[in-house]
């Protein structure tokens, strides 16, 4: 995996070496075991008041849905997340049912932070994971018709990473994600 040689030493490997590839070994099935795993990590995450509003749909090449949910990507998904050992829709809890009355004011915070702990199991399972939105939402929510409340927001492509070099990553410096927010001190 790549390096980034402005990287902070210390940080964990696993967040050290974590990636999102565009391209993954069609032929490295996801087991029954490794997806358990992966959702008990979602499983385990935190949530405001514990509330979990988190919903995941799973599908793997060969199964009957897989091709339900592939049909809805968008061309520059399709390229890679089509051979990925697992798909994952997920979904976030937003509303009480039919109701304007908001489920969790931090329904989506928490479902990121679900999926953040799922990467990361991944990649403890020397898997990678791409997160992505470059799908027909319209579309995949008609196909799939969540419960009322339930809203699908993106979705994973989990496997193997194909072999191959990494693209480059870059980041905002440590000083801008502190000082970004605030406006200058008056003169
Ligand atoms: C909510 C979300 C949506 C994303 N949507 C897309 C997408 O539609 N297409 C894509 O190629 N990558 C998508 N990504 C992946 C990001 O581009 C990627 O995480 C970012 O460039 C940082 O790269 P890294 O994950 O390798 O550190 C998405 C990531 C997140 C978290």
């Amino acid at each position: 995996m790549n390096q980034d040689p402005h990287q902070l030493a210390g940080l964990h490997p696993l967040l050290a070496q974590r990636a999102s590839p565009t391209a993954f070994d069609p032929s490295a099935a996801v087991d029954d075991h490794t997806l358990d795993l992966l959702l008990e990590a979602a499983r385990w995450a935190p949530s405001a008041g514990n509330s979990q509003p988190w919903g995941f749909l799973t599908t793997r090449p060969g199964e009957p849905r897989h091709e339900r949910v592939t049909r809805h990507l968008a061309p520059s998904s399709a390229r890679w997340a089509t051979g990925a050992g697992l798909l994952v829709v997920t979904l976030t809890r937003r509303h009480v049912d039919d109701s304007t009355m908001t489920y969790s004011e931090f329904a989506d915070y928490d479902l990121g932070q679900a999926v953040a702990h799922l990467t990361l199991q991944a990649q403890a399972l020397g898997l990678a994971a791409r997160q992505f939105r470059a799908f027909d939402l319209d579309a995949l929510t008609e196909e799939l018709r969540p419960a009322p409340g339930w809203a699908i927001v993106s979705m994973v492509a989990l496997g193997k990473p194909a072999a191959g070099p990494a693209a480059p990553r870059t980041r905002r410096t440590i000083a801008d994600l502190r000082t970004a927010p605030w406006a200058p001190p008056p003169q």
